[in-house]
């Protein structure tokens, strides 16, 4: 046993003092709010709180609509442990569990357009609404194929996006965003095409991540020939948040000409600014006239997520020189992003790490609107034990 490991009697009393010290930390008076101390983001006991109530409760972006066009289309993810596969039946979007129901084989890996999933272990074959179609020799007369279907997960499609929750009972989706069809129905999300994902593993807190896509206070030092030409700090400005959403407008200079139309319906005002918005607990996005960029962060450790981001752009608008450079330009970003979480999570063990005070809303309100939503989500769980 490792000494940061908790006896198992006092585990309950563990989380307790971090549900205690989350609300008092979301107390502060507004006009001098706090950050989390470091033990929030690296100790392994509460993560596992995290992992069983504020992850497992959420909705996940799993990917863009147009990953699965057609029927048969699919492609994999792991979420929370869980195996998912994400695939288009003749019935809409599906998030089928990834798990045989023999003997708990993964089906499908990747991506990919099939008819039938048939299980590499032996041979079981589903639907692509996962009823089991075919199990070779099982004669038994207990064997009913009705009681194998795969299992299935909420699954539900908004702004061009597949959320999914492994929650028994879903939470209202639409009630938790109220607000941000609002603020950015105007670039059309959904006309948004893909043309370019990846999947990084970054060792951080998932909630860093959150953090750091979601404030403008660092984009000038951390991004100086990346982002400040376009969106320097000092131009930041906070808009709409909601119960479950924050947002914040990274505006370009006046002698930045926009970067392409986009829809019609924006504002100049709009065209000249990319608006950056938080769907709690796992998704960043920026969304700008001609691009859409989003994160998806996946926990699998204290300090390590997968993060899938995906590109896509406004109805074909831009060519693709133009959308190379802006993949290279997102990886540079990443990476500058990365390097700094990762060395501030090595950091966050230290007993100095207690929980700093945050600039004002321009510049890290947002990571005040994610840090009063957790502490909303803790106090309407059931009492820790
Ligand atoms: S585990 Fe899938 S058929 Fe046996
Ligand atoms: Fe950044």
């Amino acid at each position: 046993m490792s000494d940061r490991q908790i006896p198992f009697r006092s585990v309950a009393n563990h989380i307790q003092d971090f549900k205690e010290e989350l609300a008092q930390i979301a107390a502060a008076p507004a006009d001098a709010p706090q950050g989390l101390p470091g033990r929030f983001y690296a100790d392994e006991t509460y993560f596992q709180h995290e992992w069983d109530t504020v992850l497992r409760n959420g909705w996940h972006c799993a990917g863009r609509i147009d990953e699965v066009p057609n029927v048969g289309d699919y492609f994999t993810l792991m979420l929370l442990g869980e195996p998912i596969v994400v695939v288009r039946d003749e019935s809409g979007i599906k998030a089928l569990s990834n798990v045989c129901r023999h003997r708990g084989m993964r089906l499908a890996e990747g991506s990919g357009n099939i008819k039938r999933f048939v299980c590499p272990y032996h041979a079981w074959m589903y639907g692509t609404d996962g009823t089991l179609l075919r199990a070779a020799r099982m004669k038994n007369a207990g064997f009913d194929a009705k009681q194998c279907k795969l299992g299935e997960f909420h699954v539900i499609e908004r702004f061009g996006f597949i959320y999914v929750s492994l929650a028994a009972e879903a939470p209202d989706f639409d009630k938790s965003v109220d607000g941000l069809w609002d603020l950015i129905s105007a670039y059309e999300p959904e006309n948004y095409e893909l043309v370019h994902s990846a999947t990084e593993i970054w060792k951080t807190n998932w909630k860093c991540l959150v953090e750091n896509f979601m404030e403008g206070y660092h984009l000038s030092v951390v991004h100086p020939q990346t982002l400040h030409g376009y969106t320097p700090t000092g131009l930041s400005q906070k808009a709409a948040s909601g119960e479950g959403f924050t947002s914040y407008y990274a505006n370009y200079p006046q002698d930045i000409a926009s970067r392409g139309n986009g829809a019609t319906g924006l504002t100049e005002e709009a065209r000249h600014r990319s608006t950056l918005f938080s769907v709690f607990p796992c998704q960043v996005v920026s969304i700008a006239a001609t691009l859409l960029v989003s994160l998806s962060i996946r926990q699998f450790a204290v300090d390590a997520i997968e993060v899938k981001w995906t590109m896509s752009n406004y109805k074909g608008e831009l060519d693709e020189d133009t959308i190379q450079q802006r993949v290279e330009l997102w990886e540079e970003v990443n990476r500058e992003d990365r390097e700094k979480l990762e060395i501030m999570q090595q950091s966050f063990r230290s007993i100095r790490a207690d929980g700093g005070p945050l600039a004002e809303d321009d510049y890290e309100g947002t990571v005040l609107d994610f840090q009063h939503w957790l502490a909303r989500q803790s106090a309407a769980e059931n009492p820790a034990g």
